[in-house]
């Protein structure tokens, strides 16, 4: 018995990967709006899986099963829209991944044996060590606000403030990791604790503001990630349909209580895009909904943090209207992304700003940033982080540009705090 055990122990290591055996992944480039609706249109027939989203003239990835691939090239000739393989087959990538990530964790070694939450793709628990660590070090600034996800996991997010969120201080809200496979996300907003709380080079931005920062809404898809499919996507949860059990999950960016499960969403269980069986069914989602309800007259700035596309994208998600804030939800998305681009790396593409179904041409209800903007939140945003371009070896963003990656983004905040302070600070007193 003991050995059979371990056998299947054994399998389990080398079979790693192994769901994604024979998936390839393709850069396509659609170079005008009629490319890009035909290539949005064919995401259901072909089961097509964008992990990094395609706009007009904006490279995008795509993942593709096998049984659907010759048909799907057959369909991007008959169109002629651009395309070139990424990947030709993914379960090697992901072991290259490891590899990378393996190779960083020895670079990084001699600080902390390697364990810092935004200079590597790290798993859940070192993540949660740090967040403890900082509340335990910093009691006097920083709050640990604990609940609980589906499987059972703490839900930990920090709330940062000079005097425990006691003043009329207009507060600043970041996430990220509600997409659990977003591997790149968490780092960023770990790096922001950081810079808020361990080594203050901006002041101002806890003088002025209160912070909330969630770096990992979706613990139990993240750590699915780690140990099962690296490309799982949703929640864990198995409560929502009868097929839940077989089919587990809800796409946490499509169960929000606004237009909920209208466009951009689907019905079914097994869909990456399952939008729950009711707004606000997800526990991770709707700890996400109370901190804005909980802070409503004070929040003006909201990000959600996602990957891939180099893109901040705001309101209104699921139409394509422009709300009454347009313009500056524009200009201060302009000002974060030019924070951006002016650190960048050359091999980085550049930011683009805009309405998120006009940029994207695909609309989606349910989402996060469009829910806090209804709910009264004057700027918010979606964030999605650079990553993916041709030439890059390994299926990710290799590691070795996290801290890049951290850097440019908080730079992003910090000029989007201060912009939406200009702008809306005063609106409450
Ligand atoms: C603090 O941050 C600044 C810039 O953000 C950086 O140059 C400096 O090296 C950091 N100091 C430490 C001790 O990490
Ligand atoms: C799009 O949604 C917003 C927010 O609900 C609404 O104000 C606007 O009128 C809608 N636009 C259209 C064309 O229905
Ligand atoms: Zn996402």
């Amino acid at each position: 018995m003991k050995f059979l055990v371990l056998m299947l122990f054994v399998t389990a290591i080398h079979a790693k990967h192994e769901t994604y055996s024979g998936w390839k992944s393709f850069f396509v480039k659609p170079v005008n709006h009629d490319q890009l609706s035909k290539l949005t249109s064919k995401i259901e027939e072909f089961d097509l899986d964008f992990v990094s989203n395609a706009a007009v003239n904006r490279e995008g990835v795509v993942l593709v099963k096998p049984q659907y691939q010759v048909d799907f090239l057959k369909f991007l000739s008959d169109e002629n829209i651009f395309h070139q393989i990424h990947s030709d087959d993914l379960k090697k990538q992901f072991d290259i991944d490891d590899q990378k990530i393996e190779a960083r964790k020895l670079a990084t070694r001699s600080v902390n044996g390697g364990r810092i939450p935004y200079d590597n793709y790290q798993p859940l628990d070192v993540i949660y060590e740090y967040i403890d660590k900082i509340a335990e070090n910093y009691p006097e600034t920083v709050t640990l606000v604990n609940s609980k996800s589906f499987e059972g996991r703490p839900l930990k997010y920090l709330k940062i403030s000079k005097d425990k969120f006691a003043s009329n201080k207009p507060v600043i809200f970041i996430d990220a990791g509600i997409h659990a496979r977003e591997w790149i996300t968490p780092p960023p907003v770990i790096y922001a604790i950081h810079k808020l709380v361990e080594n203050v080079t901006e002041p101002d931005l806890l003088d002025n503001f209160d912070w909330i920062l969630f770096p990992v809404v979706n613990p139990d898809g993240y750590v699915h990630t780690f140990e099962r499919q690296r490309m799982w996507r949703k929640t864990r949860s198995t409560d929502q349909n009868v097929l839940s059990q077989i089919c587990p999950g809800v796409d946490g960016n499509r169960n929000f209580n606004f237009f909920w499960n209208t466009i951009g969403t689907s019905n079914n269980p097994c869909s990456d895009i399952y939008a729950g069986s009711r707004p606000f069914s997800e526990v991770e989602s709707r700890t996400v909904g109370e901190i804005i309800e909980e802070n409503l007259d004070r929040m003006i700035l909201f990000i959600t943090v996602h990957s891939y596309g180099s893109m901040i994208l705001y309101p209104w998600g699921h139409n394509g209207t422009l709300s009454q804030n347009a313009f500056s939800l524009h200009t201060v998305g302009i000002d974060m992304a030019d924070a951006i681009n002016k650190l960048s790396l050359p091999n980085f593409p550049n930011y683009v700003v805009g309405n998120g179904m006009l940029i994207l041409n695909y609309a989606v209800a349910g989402a996060a940033e469009d829910y806090a903007h209804y709910r009264g939140v004057p700027l918010a945003y979606t964030f999605e982080l650079p990553g993916l371009r041709s030439g890059f070896d390994g299926f990710h963003l290799d590691p070795i540009y996290i801290h890049q990656v951290c850097i440019e983004t908080w730079a992003s905040f910090v000029v989007g705090a201060r912009r939406a302070g200009e702008l809306y600070g005063r609106r409450n007193l």
